[in-house]
């Protein structure tokens, strides 16, 4: 165990063992049904495994009011995103407080969660969305997401009966209680989490080889839950991941394993959200680069660090290690950020997101100061194979 304690002091179990769960379900078969989407599940998931420590279910009134206005629970535990369970109010007007409703998925049919109502509340959206994602501009994806949602909300805690399945890397889908232990057999002490939604990149590969020489191992965890459409799917990136770090990690100090959540592109506060679920899962460490969990020019380069400083160290309790932008310098002749590199920019490699999936999708490698080429060819493979577009 590298010890680090969960969020809140506890990690959460809402798993229902075997024998509870065919009493469950038999009990279930009498309870009203609320349709559930795949990012509900996901958070389900999350929630039951202990991903999502403190949280015991969807947030009620009074929790979701002070996670909204001052990024904590009502208890007075940081806490910076709303994990909300959005019903159609027709329905909502059928639930009396204290009932419990099945969570049902809308497309597969499958009995994922008992939840027990404790709260059934309307919400404001604009102001959420400006609180949260700090603009209400229907552009910005997570805005658009919010806003495509009803706006009342059922809380309270969950009993998980089913999990959902990984369509593809099975082998790579692991619990916080199972990371926590393999972290402990491997006998690291300190670990330190890399959230991505992206292949990874060399400037990717040198924060993560940045802090590798401070700790004893990374334990890389992409996230593989809805991103926009335009992101790269994530059953590429994990093919990408697998080659990298075949290639250029030493096996005994790095660990794959996936973060199956929906990406809210919240930047800044989906930072500390993210920092959070990486303590939760074990890891010591976290890092946040330039922009971190932005999407166009919604943020600063460098807020998603800035808020950590809302904080006191023992509140967050995970070390976040923050990195400026970083680049390869041509006149140095490696990777840099503006703290290393005394060169001007016309030396600092820069390739824009979309500029980079241009030449990929063209089958044309980027140059390898920017993608490793055995990443870069797995990418353009998985950008012309349909079976990998998820
Ligand atoms: S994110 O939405 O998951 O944050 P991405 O996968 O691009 O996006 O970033 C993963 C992590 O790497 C984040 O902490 C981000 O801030 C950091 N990062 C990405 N690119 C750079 C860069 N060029 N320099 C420094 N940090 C970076």
């Amino acid at each position: 165990m590298t010890g680090i304690k969960p969020h809140g002091g506890e990690l959460i179990n809402r798993l229902v063992s075997a024998e509870q769960r065919d009493e469950l379900l038999k009990h279930a078969a009498s309870l009203k049904q609320i349709r559930v989407n795949s990012w509900t599940i996901s958070d389900l998931d999350l929630i039951a495994v202990g991903a999502f420590s403190p949280l015991i279910g969807f947030l009620d009134e009074a929790n979701y009011k002070t996670v909204v206005e001052t990024m904590r629970l009502a208890d007075g535990t940081v806490w910076s995103i709303p994990i909300t369970l959005s019903i159609p109010p027709e329905v909502a007007a059928s639930i009396t407080l204290g009932e419990q409703v099945l969570l049902v998925g809308e497309e597969d049919g499958v009995a994922y969660a008992i939840l027990e109502t404790t709260s059934i509340y309307n919400v404001d959206h604009a102001n959420e969305a400006v609180k949260v994602f700090k603009t209400n501009d229907m552009a910005h994806p997570g805005v658009d997401k919010l806003f495509s949602r009803s706006s009342t909300n059922i809380g309270g805690s969950i009993q998980m009966l089913s999990r959902p399945k990984p369509k593809k890397f099975e082998e790579f889908y692991f619990d916080p209680s199972e990371t926590r232990r393999i972290f402990a057999e491997k006998g690291w002490k300190t670990v330190v989490g890399f959230q991505t939604r992206n292949p990874v990149h060399r400037a990717h590969e040198y924060i993560q080889k940045s802090a590798m020489e401070i700790v004893d191992a990374l334990f890389l965890n992409p996230l593989v839950g809805e991103t926009k459409s335009d992101d790269i799917s994530a059953d590429v990136r994990m093919k990408s991941y697998l080659v990298l770090l075949d290639n250029y990690y030493p096996e005994d100090r790095r660990f794959l394993g996936v973060y199956p959540a929906a990406m809210r592109y919240a930047g800044p506060r989906e930072a500390i959200l993210h920092a959070i679920v990486r303590r939760n899962y074990g890891c010591t460490h976290f890092i946040v680069g330039r922009d971190h969990a932005g999407v166009g020019d919604y943020y600063g380069t460098y807020e998603a660090q800035e808020i950590f400083s809302d904080f006191t160290a023992d509140e967050i309790g995970i070390i976040p290690l923050f990195f400026e932008h970083s680049f390869f310098c041509t006149k140095c002749g490696n990777m840099a950020s503006s703290k290393t590199c005394p060169h001007d920019k016309s030396h600092h490699m820069h390739l824009s997101g979309t500029k980079v999936r241009g030449l990929l999708r063209d089958g044309q490698c980027p140059p390898p100061e920017f993608t490793r080429p055995e990443v870069a060819q797995v990418l353009i493979e998985g950008l012309r194979d349909p079976d990998y577009q998820v």
